[in-house]
């Protein structure tokens, strides 16, 4: 099964300048509570936003046109095959959400509460998919936040 993670502001801007165009303490810890223990697939280009050695307690898949070493890489039909037997789970960036969005049945959504100016990344618009709401909850800055959120929680 294929899921998707991603946060976006009210525009569906999602990234600016190679990384996330906020600092939101409070969702980068539900993304750990979501992928924590799982199997994550990102583009090459997230990959080299995060620290070396990628996401910590976590298989980091990667997509890429270049073959490499330093992490595992696989292609489009071989990500579709292992989802057959467990739950992998799309980190990113906007290539690889519109690559697998038509695979996708599940997505945890996070509308961060701003208009990013100068985005150059945007999530796909799945607004005529069919995925539906089954949980939604908003949340007001913490102290490591620069906005509010509602989280959302979609099938399809
Ligand atoms: N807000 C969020 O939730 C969130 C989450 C993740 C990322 N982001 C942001 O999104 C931005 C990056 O997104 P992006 O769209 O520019 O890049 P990306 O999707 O992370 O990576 C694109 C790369 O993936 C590889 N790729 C794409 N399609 C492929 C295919 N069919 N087969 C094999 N490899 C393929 C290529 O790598 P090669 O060039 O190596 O061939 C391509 O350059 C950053 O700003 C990041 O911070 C935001």
């Amino acid at each position: 099964m294929l899921t998707m993670i991603y946060a976006c502001d009210t525009n569906g801007a999602i990234g600016k300048d190679g990384d996330l165009p906020w600092k939101q303490s409070s969702d980068l810890q539900h993304f750990k509570r979501i992928t924590i223990r799982k199997t994550v697939v990102m583009g090459r280009k997230t990959w080299d936003s995060l620290p070396p050695g990628g996401l910590p307690n976590r298989r980091n898949i990667v997509m890429s046109r270049t073959p490499r070493q330093d992490v595992e890489v696989m292609s489009f039909e071989q990500i579709i095959e292992l989802s057959q037997n467990e739950e992998l789970i799309i980190i990113g960036g906007g290539e690889i959400y519109s690559l697998f969005l038509p695979h996708c049945k599940e997505i945890h959504r996070t509308i961060i509460h701003t208009e990013v100016e100068g985005a150059d990344t945007f999530a796909p618009d799945i607004s005529e998919l069919g995925f539906y709401l089954i949980g939604e909850n908003h949340q007001s800055p913490g102290p490591k936040d620069q906005h509010s959120m509602t989280f959302q929680h979609l099938i399809c």
